[in-house]
């Protein structure tokens, strides 16, 4: 995500000083490092300083809860307070698992947040972090995100259906399917707005994971490929997903960002990796 944004950003017109932790294209910078992440915001006195940095293992966080923190939590409020040192807003990404999963219809921006697990509570440790320290802040909520290039569930699934593997896909897990290309066009609206708060953005609808898949084994050419779905207690993790996680986006509807349907999101995904062997949605 961070990588695209830089892309979008630029090409909006925007001058972007994009950092991570790896620094092969981009500088150096690890987040967890509170004095290296203040000078580093701080040297370049940005507008915003857009935050998605995160350790996104949801399994490894239940495994150290400790470093999840460290990271997801302490590391945003490093940045939180560099960027009200250098009068700065932020933007961070954050996450539906912030909720527990107990609602019966989607989650609205200022809901009760309960995360049940310690990637979820790292992340809405983030949150209190930023909200605390800046007011000038966007904190962004999305889920379920497939990008190109990535590693993500749709590359996942049609992997395990093109190996011929048996495919047993959880079917009482649901959320919002979001295509990072559109996220981070939406995210680059966001920032233009200077309408501080919270936001749901994912494309829009909601659905299982079970759903989810089969919607794209079908549309990928793999229509008469058999998936059993299963209830999430089946798929052993050590992370515990919340159950029922969709968000609904009252916040950037009522000031025009809207993202597609999750359906044609996914088409157009399809569409550009050559993976798409029927029909846009609408002609089905
Ligand atoms: N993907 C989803 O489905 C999803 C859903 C909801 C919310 N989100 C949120 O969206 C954001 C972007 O997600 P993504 O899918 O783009 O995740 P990603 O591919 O894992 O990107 C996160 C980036 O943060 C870097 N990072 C980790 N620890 C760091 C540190 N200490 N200092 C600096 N950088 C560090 C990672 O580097 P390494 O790769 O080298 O560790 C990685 O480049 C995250 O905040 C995530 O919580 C994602």
């Amino acid at each position: 995500m961070g990588g695209q944004l830089v892309e979008v950003l630029n090409a909006r017109g925007h001058e972007v000083s994009g950092v991570d932790i790896v620094g092969d294209q981009v500088e150096t910078l690890d987040i967890t490092d509170f004095a290296a992440t203040r000078d580093f915001i701080t040297a370049r006195k940005p507008d915003i300083v857009i935050h998605p940095a995160a350790w996104t293992d949801v399994d490894g966080c239940a495994r150290d809860p400790e470093r999840a923190v460290l990271v997801n939590g302490f590391g945003t409020q490093h940045i939180a307070l560099g960027a009200a040192a250098a009068g700065a807003a932020v933007l961070y990404i954050s996450s539906n698992e912030v909720f527990d999963g107990t609602a019966s219809q989607p989650y609205r921006e200022y809901d009760m947040t309960h995360p049940i697990n310690p990637y979820g509570y790292s992340k809405w440790v983030g949150e209190r972090a930023l909200a605390d320290i800046n007011p000038r802040h966007y904190i962004v909520r999305t889920a379920w995100v497939f990008a190109h290039g990535g590693k993500n569930f749709i590359q996942a699934i049609l992997g395990a259906a093109a190996a011929g593997k048996r495919l047993r896909i959880v079917a009482n897990e649901v959320a919002n399917p979001t295509y990072n290309d559109d996220l981070v066009d939406a995210l680059a609206l966001l920032i233009e707005t200077e309408r501080y708060g919270i936001y749901h953005l994912t494309n829009e609808g909601y659905c299982s994971r079970y759903a989810f898949a089969r919607y794209f084994l079908d549309k990928a050419g793999y229509a008469d490929v058999p998936a059993e779905p299963i209830a999430g207690q089946e798929w052993q993790r050590l992370s515990t997903p919340p159950v029922y996680a969709s968000l609904a986006n009252h916040a950037g509807r009522h000031i025009g960002i809207t993202l597609r349907p999750w359906q044609e999101a996914v088409d157009a995904f399809l569409e550009k990796e050559g993976l798409l062997s029927i029909g846009k949605s609408s002609e089905s």
